[in-house]
């Protein structure tokens, strides 16, 4: 999965990569530059033991250039930085998808907006984006200060808590971009990863279609024992499964856990083991995290994760 500035997936990305290599370029010419005169300074001042008459007036000469020099140089990067976030934040529509993303210590919440409410997807640790089009990301935090970052779709912007930020992004290549928090939020901001999946507008439509709909019914008596577990146990304290009694807003969505590519906000992959893991110890892969052990029996368990597993 990609997490890089140098590899840009759209308009507002290639900006600042352009600026990026702007910055790169000139700072690199001026630095071999710098010690170029430094390492002709060094072996004159070795030749010549005494300084000769007129040496101050060039001194004095040369500090003025380099210092103007120096001037023109920060200036025009001052002018090329202001321009790149001036033509990114005009870069909005009016007719944008608009997504709502809260930053929660240390997950991501995703609610896709609709005017019919029944319209609404909610969903977490994952979005997924049509490519072609402008897209609104509505930023919120629900407890410290969080930074929503796609170094290949777009800069950063803070998530703060009673304030929405608003960040507008245009995906061309369709593709699995990662993305990370990237301000410090306590002892899981490192695990506090989601993924971006771009697709073709047609691909973007049927997902969300799926996304809609309730969560799939159990099918073999593992399975439904599992969701009579999910539905009465500590689980549906916080997370919810559509169609299910378990309703609580805490915690991911998990109506469609097993669509998602990854648990525990980017921690692992999204398996059967892994499944099991996180089930047995939360605290173990994701310490501080505010999943408890519930201390299930290792049947309970089993049929928690194969009532799971199944919610495609
Ligand atoms: Cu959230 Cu760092």
């Amino acid at each position: 999965m990609l997490q890089s500035a140098l590899n840009p997936a759209g308009t507002q990305a290639q900006r600042i990569e352009a600026l990026w290599w702007l910055m790169f370029w000139v700072t690199g010419i001026v630095t071999v530059v710098v010690l170029a005169f430094l390492a002709v300074a060094i072996v004159r001042g070795r030749r010549r033991s005494r300084p000769d008459s007129g040496a101050d007036a060039r001194l004095l000469r040369y500090v003025a250039w380099s210092t103007a020099a120096t001037v023109v140089v920060l200036l025009g990067l001052l002018v090329s930085s202001i321009v790149t976030g001036r033509a990114m934040a005009s870069q909005r529509a009016n007719q944008s998808l608009i997504v709502e993303v809260t930053a929660n210590q240390w997950w991501w919440n995703v609610e896709y907006q609709h005017p019919e409410p029944e319209q609404r997807v909610r969903t977490a640790n994952e979005l997924h984006l049509p490519t072609g089009r402008t897209v609104m990301i509505k930023l919120l935090a629900s407890d410290v200060i969080h930074s929503f970052w796609v170094p290949s779709l777009h800069g950063k912007l803070d998530a703060i808590p009673g304030h929405s930020a608003e960040l507008y992004l245009q995906i061309d290549k369709p593709g699995v971009y990662r993305g990370q928090c990237a301000e410090y939020c306590g002892v899981q901001h490192a695990h506090m990863a989601f993924v971006v999946v771009a697709e073709e507008p047609d691909a973007f439509e049927r997902w969300i279609q799926a996304q809609r709909t309730t969560a799939l019914d159990p099918q073999t008596e593992q399975q439904r024992r599992g969701r009579q577990l999910v539905q009465a146990g500590t689980c549906a304290m916080c997370h919810t499964v559509r169609g299910t009694s378990a309703g609580a807003r805490r915690a991911p969505d998990l109506t469609h856990l097993a669509t998602r590519a990854t648990l525990a906000a980017g921690t692992l992959p999204f398996t059967r083991e892994h499944l099991t893991q996180w089930l047995d110890n939360p605290q173990r892969i994701k310490p501080g995290t505010k999943m408890p052990r519930i201390g299930l029996s290792p049947g309970d368990r089993d049929a928690i994760v194969a009532y799971l597993e199944q919610l495609k």
